[in-house]
């Protein structure tokens, strides 16, 4: 969503509708579970997870053995508890608490402004949620882009906070990815247009379109594998650079406007549901539109309560019979007591 294209500020969606084998059932503004830190992974005390697929953990080495079989990898972003869970239910490989959260949740120009801190903030609660998917929280800008020992605390922070089981980080840093790796840290790469790099780059534009970029990217690409990434993000580059890069690495590529040669795919949660307030990219497919049924229902929601028609006597508490016969019988001993 934020590639190429808009920069009028997206709003927080109000709230969240939850699906059963993908039919709608109900908006929710809530979901009242037990969410304290301590109960991840996914140990909430809700209702059990409605799975239909293979319940099995996936994680860094389940991806590359993915690639190995031909297994197209499912990625999604997430940033909280109840979409998270919908979609791990759902079957998503991956959820990628992304820096993109600046802007769909927080509703920044860029994603630039989010901290450490707020990136935290939500891989908690995304962890929380989730059973089966790969948790992989974003490192925001300026979190690693000093020291390589402040990157490694900064990505320890996730593991150990909470609870991320890889960091994604931008651009082909090769000594912190050993770092990391050395570290028992598993971590994603992310090249070709890299949003955390718009200032350098003048905005967010298609990248390794001229023959030294391509060589660039895939110098990069194998550099990034060499030094120990577990995958890596191409985005907004041509499909035939991420269908090279794609066939000559071992470990998988996630693409995201790269063309359908990677071994998987990953969108923006608020763009596949309509929920980014902005004309969408070229290469986001719109799967539902959580923003005309939100707007709809929110909207009759208001009229009901304007017109009195919510809540209903079936939706109101009512005074046990016997403390009303007590009532009762008081107020006509004062009234009694009243009139002489
Ligand atoms: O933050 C993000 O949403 C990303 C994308 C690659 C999906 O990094």
């Amino acid at each position: 969503m934020r590639l190429l294209w808009d920069s009028s500020g997206p709003r927080p969606p109000s709230a969240v509708y939850s699906t059963c084998s993908g039919r709608i059932l109900s908006l929710r503004s809530g979901t009242g579970d037990n969410m304290t830190l301590a109960s991840f992974p996914g140990g909430c005390n809700s209702t059990p997870p409605n799975t239909a697929h293979s319940t099995t953990k996936v994680t860094v080495p389940a991806l590359i053995e993915m690639k190995r079989q031909g297994k197209p990898i499912c990625a999604l972003t997430a940033y909280d508890y109840s979409s998270s869970r919908l979609a791990d239910e759902a079957g998503i490989d991956l959820l990628l608490v992304g820096d993109s959260l600046a802007m769909v949740v927080l509703g920044h120009e860029n994603t630039l402004a989010v901290t450490v801190d707020e990136m935290l903030h939500h891989t908690r609660a995304v962890r929380r949620a989730v059973h089966r998917a790969l948790v992989v929280a974003d490192m925001p800008f300026g979190s690693y882009h000093g020291p390589v020992a402040q990157g490694l605390a900064n990505a320890i922070r996730f593991v150990k906070e909470a609870g991320a089981e890889a960091v994604k980080i931008e651009g082909a840093r090769i000594e912190l990815v050993r770092a990391l790796t050395e570290a028992e840290i598993p971590v994603i790469g992310h090249l070709g247009l890299t949003p955390q790099s718009v200032n350098r780059m003048g905005g967010y534009r298609v990248q390794a379109r001229t023959s030294e970029t391509v060589l660039q990217i895939k110098a990069d690409a194998h550099a990034l594998a060499d030094a120990g990434a577990g995958a890596i993000v191409l985005e907004g580059v041509p499909r035939e650079v991420a269908a090279e890069i794609t066939a000559e690495l071992q470990i998988p590529t996630i693409g995201i406007g790269a063309g359908p040669d990677c071994d998987g795919q990953i969108l923006v949660f608020h763009d596949l549901l309509n929920l980014s307030f902005s004309a969408p990219a070229k290469f986001v497919r719109r799967y539902g539109d959580a923003g005309a049924l939100i707007r709809s229902a929110i909207e009759h929601y208001r009229e009901d309560v304007e017109h009195r028609a919510f809540p209903s006597d079936e939706e109101s508490y009512h005074l046990p019979e016997a403390a009303r016969k007590a009532l009762d019988g008081a107020h006509k001993t004062a009234a009694l007591r009243k009139v002489r």
